[in-house]
C-alpha cells in the first residue's frame, strides 16, 4: 500500500505521515509538497526514525513518481485565522485545490486509487473532488467529522474522567459550524452515556461547543492542529488498506439514498474499506439530529452555488 501525502511538508501532512509510520501498516509513504525543501527535510526526519519505528519506505517524490499510488492524502492548503470560518477559506483554497487536481490527473494511471482529502473547507474540496477527478465517486472521501467526533470522545471522556477508547460519541454533518451531535447513540461501555453520572443536558451542550470549537482553540494556542488529525487521517488510511469495513464518519457525496440528501459532499455514517466508499448507511437519529443533518447539508450546498 502506498500512500502519498500532497502538503505533507506541513504540520498535518507530516503528523500524519508519523501515525502512518508509528502503525507500521502501509509499505511506502510519499511526501509531496510546493515547498521542496520542506519536503526533503520532513521526510529525511522521518527516515532517521525507521529503525526503531519500522520498516515502511519513506522519501519525498513528485508528481511522476506518485503514479502507482493506493491512497492519496491531500492536506495542502491555507489555514484558519483563529476568527475565520473554514467557509472563509473557500475562496483562498479552492484555486489551490484545482491546481492540484490538475497534477494528479497529469500524473496519469490514476486506475483505482483513493482521494482522500483532508483540506478545508473538505466537504466542498472533496465534492469538488468528486466532480472533477472523473473516478467514480466511491473512491473520493473527505476527513469530514473524523477530528471532529475524536474531539469529542476524548473531552466527554476528559472531563467526566472516562476511558477515552470507550466513549462512542459521533458528530456528523459540515465538519464547520453547522456539525450536529449525536447523543441518540452516544455510549460507554456499552452503556447510554446520558445515563452517566455528570452527563446532564447542561454537560452535553458545553462539551459539544468546546468539540466544535477546537480547531479554532488549537490555532490560537499552537498555530494549527497536528497530532489528533495525524491519528485520524491514519484511522482512515487504514480502514483503507486493510479493507477494515469500519462504520466512520468520512465526508462523501450524497446522492438522496440516505437522509434524503443529495448533490453535496458531508459526512454520514460510511462503511470504509478497499474500494474507499463501501456504503452509506441511514441509522435512526432523533428528529431534531436528523434535522440538523439536513439543515447542514443546505448551509454546504449553499456555499457550494458560490463557487461553481
Ligand atoms: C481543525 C482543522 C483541521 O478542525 O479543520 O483543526
Amino acid at each position: 500500500m502506498k500512500v502519498t501525502i500532497i502538503g505533507g511538508g506541513g504540520r498535518v501532512g507530516s503528523n500524519a505521515a508519523f501515525a502512518l509510520q508509528c502503525a507500521n501498516l502501509v509499505s511506502e509513504i510519499q511526501i509531496l509538497d510546493a515547498n521542496t525543501d520542506l519536503a526533503q527535510g520532513e521526510a529525511l526526519d522521518l527516515l532517521h526514525g525507521a529503525s526503531s519505528l519500522g520498516d515502511t519506505r519513506i522519501y519525498a517524490g513528485d508528481y511522476d513518481r506518485a503514479r502507482d499510488t493506493n491512497v492519496f492524502v491531500i492536506t495542502a492548503g491555507l489555514r484558519r485565522k483563529p476568527e475565520e470560518s473554514r467557509l472563509d477559506l473557500i475562496n483562498r483554497n479552492v484555486a489551490l485545490f484545482r491546481n492540484i487536481l490538475k497534477d494528479i490527473r497529469r500524473a496519469g494511471h490514476l486506475g483505482c486509487a483513493k482521494f482522500f482529502i483532508v483540506s478545508n473547507p473538505v466537504d466542498l474540496l472533496t465534492h469538488l473532488a468528486t466532480l472533477e477527478l472523473e473516478v467514480p465517486a466511491h473512491q473520493v472521501l473527505g476527513l469530514g467529522t473524523m477530528l471532529d467526533t475524536a474531539r469529542f470522545r476524548s473531552l466527554i471522556a476528559d472531563e467526566l474522567q472516562l476511558a477515552p477508547s470507550q466513549v462512542k460519541a459521533l458528530i456528523l454533518g459540515e465538519h464547520g459550524d453547522s456539525m450536529i451531535p449525536v447523543w441518540s447513540s452516544a455510549t460507554y461501555g456499552g452503556l447510554p452515556l446520558a445515563g452517566y453520572p455528570g452527563c446532564t443536558p447542561q454537560f452535553q451542550k458545553q462539551i459539544f461547543e468546546r468539540a466544535r470549537g477546537s480547531g479554532a482553540e488549537v490555532i490560537r494556542q499552537k498555530g494549527g492542529a497536528g497530532w489528533a488529525v495525524g491519528a485520524t487521517i491514519a484511522d482512515v488510511v487504514h480502514a483503507i488498506a486493510l479493507d477494515r469495513r469500519q462504520l466512520l464518519p468520512v465526508s462523501s457525496r450524497q446522492s438522496g439514498r440516505v437522509y434524503g440528501i443529495r448533490d453535496i459532499s458531508l459526512s454520514v455514517p460510511t462503511i470504509v474499506g478497499r474500494d474507499g466508499v463501501v456504503d452509506h448507511v441511514e441509522i435512526d437519529l432523533w428528529p431534531k439530529e436528523k434535522q440538523g443533518l439536513q439543515a447542514s447539508a443546505q448551509t454546504l450546498r449553499q456555499t457550494l452555488l458560490k463557487i461553481s
